[in-house]
């Protein structure tokens, strides 16, 4: 069983499904936590269960794509706590449909810095206090980095650039004792795969009923992920149980992308 007694870790995107699956799994293996969301109500929630399974908490409702609150947050992580040890990137919007001709700039914009831009200022800001004794990165991207699904582009294109930012993190950092590391879900049974189910009836016509059974049948175990799985992925991959895994990507998709359309 891993124990993150005595480290401090960092989880943005903290009271989404992924985020706060994330959190929970950490405080009740001891870390000591800051926390990370836009949406300040929701976040004093996870917060609070955080504190009810022991852990120490400091969290701040912050846009992790602004730079200024990204270099403040993690600044007053480090002071409060004395140093970081793991960060754990789960921001993502999802909301962000159209093929090239009709995505419009802003959202282009908007999705890159949410998705793409919010995990390097992150990591900016927060490695030069991981180093100091070494730690860990994650990265939460998803299976359309690896193949990509129509007229769903611009998410594609962030979580295909999370994957190469994992790897030259993973690169750049290992002469610190920092690993960085990727997990790829299919879905997973969260708040961001039913607004992504909406979006996929209304592009396809389809009830809400029958767009999850499209989607669930194409699944060779036949469910969806939980967020505790995802979860127990990243309590591994941060402890000292992977030590010498860095610069790789861990797909969780239930068979998803092993798959080849039927004969
Ligand atoms: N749910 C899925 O099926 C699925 C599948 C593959 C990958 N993922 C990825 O997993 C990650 C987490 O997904 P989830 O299902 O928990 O989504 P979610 O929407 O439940 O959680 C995302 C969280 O990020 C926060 N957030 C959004 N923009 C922000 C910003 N600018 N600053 C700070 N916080 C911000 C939201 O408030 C939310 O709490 C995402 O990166 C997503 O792309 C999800």
């Amino acid at each position: 069983m891993e124990n993150y007694e005595n480290k401090v870790v960092i989880i943005t995107g903290a009271c989404g499904g992924i985020g706060e699956a994330i959190a929970e799994k950490f405080a009740a293996a001891g870390a000591t936590l800051a926390l990370c969301d836009l949406r300040q109500g929701e976040l004093l929630q996870t917060v609070e269960k955080c504190q009810q399974a022991g852990a120490t908490v400091y969290s701040d409702a912050i846009d992790v794509a602004d730079e200024v609150l990204v270099r403040r947050f993690c600044g007053t992580v480090a002071e409060t706590f004395g140093t970081i040890d793991c960060l754990i990137n789960t921001v993502g919007i999802v909301d962000c449909p159209g093929d090239v001709e009709e995505l419009s700039l802003s959202m282009w914009d908007k999705t890159v810095s949410v998705n793409l831009t919010s995990a390097f200022l992150m990591a900016k800001y927060s490695v030069p206090y991981i180093k100091r004794q070494g730690g860990a990165i994650l990265n939460i991207a998803s299976v359309s980095g690896l193949a990509n699904q129509k007229e769903a582009m611009v998410y594609s294109v962030t979580k295909a650039g999370l994957l190469s930012l994992t790897r030259s993190e993973a690169i750049d950092l290992a002469q610190y004792g920092i690993r960085a590391n990727a997990v790829s879900p299919g879905s997973v049974e969260a708040p961001l795969l039913a607004a992504a189910v909406d979006q996929a009836a209304q592009l396809f016509n389809r009830t809400k009923d029958e767009q999850w059974e499209v989607w669930r049948s194409q699944y060779p175990t036949q469910r969806f992920t939980s967020p505790q799985e995802i979860a127990e992925l990243a309590l591994f991959l941060c402890s000292e149980r992977a030590t010498n895994i860095t610069g790789a990507n861990f797909v969780i998709d239930g068979g998803l992308t092993a798959l080849l359309p039927e004969r």
